[in-house]
């Protein structure tokens, strides 16, 4: 996905179109004439909108992704690519398990293992690589704790994740990623029936509410959408701060700012860079425009969240800023359903970290860390580091 060259900006043309027409229409990689929305005030209106669809054979992708021309039917269970009343159905039994409350009573298991984590790197002496080292196994334990999926298997669905996420898959190899995940929480399903589990999918298991079909897409969903996010607002995030003078540095003096720090890291990076994607559900009047029902519509949060209608001057780095009510998360009613456990897992970890390694900086010049542009995620591949 096309990125500034500063790699914490997205695609200056998005500035510039936010700036001169805020809704635009635009060609999509099948050739479908949709919609691409680039201000924060009408990012936010249009998903807010009960005209607008996810409903999954609606949806177009503003990327050519590996699997945007197979518009064949939702898979049961595929809540994010639905409507309510049937999107409602599952929402309502997954929003009391990512509750503030109920996310605040994991934090001691978080502390837990962030403190490990950075007990082993330390302990290697350095230079090590703050991915490997840390952001991944502390998104993958947090997760698969919270689901109930064993952490020793994580290699089956990190190979999968990256399959379905990286837009140069070709179909094939990312249907494959898909059902390899699939299969594991089939299976792990299956084994929660026989034995009853207190995590959230061996309760979802005991409700009765859910066929295990739905179950096993229900559990991938969060799987995927849990694991990639905070490994990469840990990596990127922490480059974001080491590469902004005196940024990692206030954080390091005052580590109770790390709440702050993660609101703007999150507004900042936007790491769901290629934004939300619905169609009008029906025809519609928006702003002066006139969407017709199955028009696709590509909402760009990274876009909204860098627009200076949002906050003063937006493209700066500021973790000392008031938070201000971004879009890294969406809105709406997909808005989404994981983000206290995520603020919970980057306040816990970044920190500990600005704590534990207050001198810590990039081992490598910037220009050598690896990005991921041609992830659906963004983020970095490795973060080598010292301290
Ligand atoms: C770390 C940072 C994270 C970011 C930046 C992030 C971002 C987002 C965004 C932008 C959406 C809305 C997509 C849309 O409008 O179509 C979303 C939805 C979702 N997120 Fe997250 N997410 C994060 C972490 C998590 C975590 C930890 C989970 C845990 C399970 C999670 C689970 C989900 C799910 C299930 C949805 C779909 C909700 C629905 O369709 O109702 N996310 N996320």
């Amino acid at each position: 996905m096309a990125r500034g060259t500063c790699p914490f900006d997205p695609a200056p043309e998005l500035a510039e179109l936010r700036r001169e027409q805020p809704v635009a229409r635009m060609e999509f990689p099948d050739g479908h004439l949709g919609w691409l929305v680039t201000g924060y005030d009408q990012v936010r209106r249009l998903l807010a909108d009960k005209g607008m669809s996810s409903r999954g054979d609606l949806l177009r992708s503003p990327i050519p992704l590996p699997m945007a021309g197979d518009r064949t039917e939702v898979a049961p269970g595929m809540f994010t690519a639905m409507d309510p009343p049937d999107h409602t159905r599952f929402r309502r039994r997954l929003t009391a398990w990512f509750s503030a409350r109920r996310t605040r009573t994991l934090e001691p298991r978080l502390v837990e293992h962030v403190e490990r984590y950075l007990d082993d790197m330390i302990g290697s002496g350095g230079p090590a690589d703050l991915v490997g080292a840390f952001a991944e196994p502390v998104a993958a334990l947090a997760i698969c704790e919270l689901l109930g999926v064993p952490v020793d298997q994580r290699e089956v669905f990190v190979r999968g994740i990256k399959a379905l996420f990286t837009v140069h898959s070709s179909a094939a190899e990312a249907i494959a990623g898909w059902q390899e995940i699939g299969g594991l929480l089939a299976g792990l399903v299956r084994a929660k029936r026989v034995e009853p589990a207190d995590d959230l999918l061996g309760t979802l298991v005991t409700d009765g509410e859910f066929t295990d079909e739905e179950l096993a897409t229900v559990g991938s969903v969060l799987l995927v959408a849990g694991y990639d996010t905070s490994r990469n607002m840990l990596g990127l995030g922490t480059f974001a701060l080491l590469e902004h003078p005196g940024q990692y540095a206030a954080l390091a003096a005052d580590p109770g700012l790390a709440a702050n720090a993660v609101e703007e890291l999150l507004r900042y990076l936007t790491i769901v860079h290629a934004g939300s994607i619905r169609a009008a559900g029906t025809d519609l009047e928006f702003d002066g425009h006139r969407l017709t029902a199955g028009d696709a519509v590509s909402l760009s949060l990274a876009a909204a969240n860098r627009d200076p209608a949002l906050c003063d001057d937006p493209d700066r780095l500021d973790i000392t800023r008031t938070p201000v009510p971004h879009l890294a998360f969406g809105h709406g009613i997909h808005q989404c359903v994981g983000q206290q456990l995520a603020r919970l897992e980057l306040r816990v970890a970044f920190e500990s970290l600005a704590r534990r390694l207050p001198g810590l900086r990039l081992a490598v010049p910037a220009d050598q860390v690896r990005t991921s542009p041609e992830m659906i995620i963004y983020g970095v591949h490795e973060l080598p580091v010292t301290w």
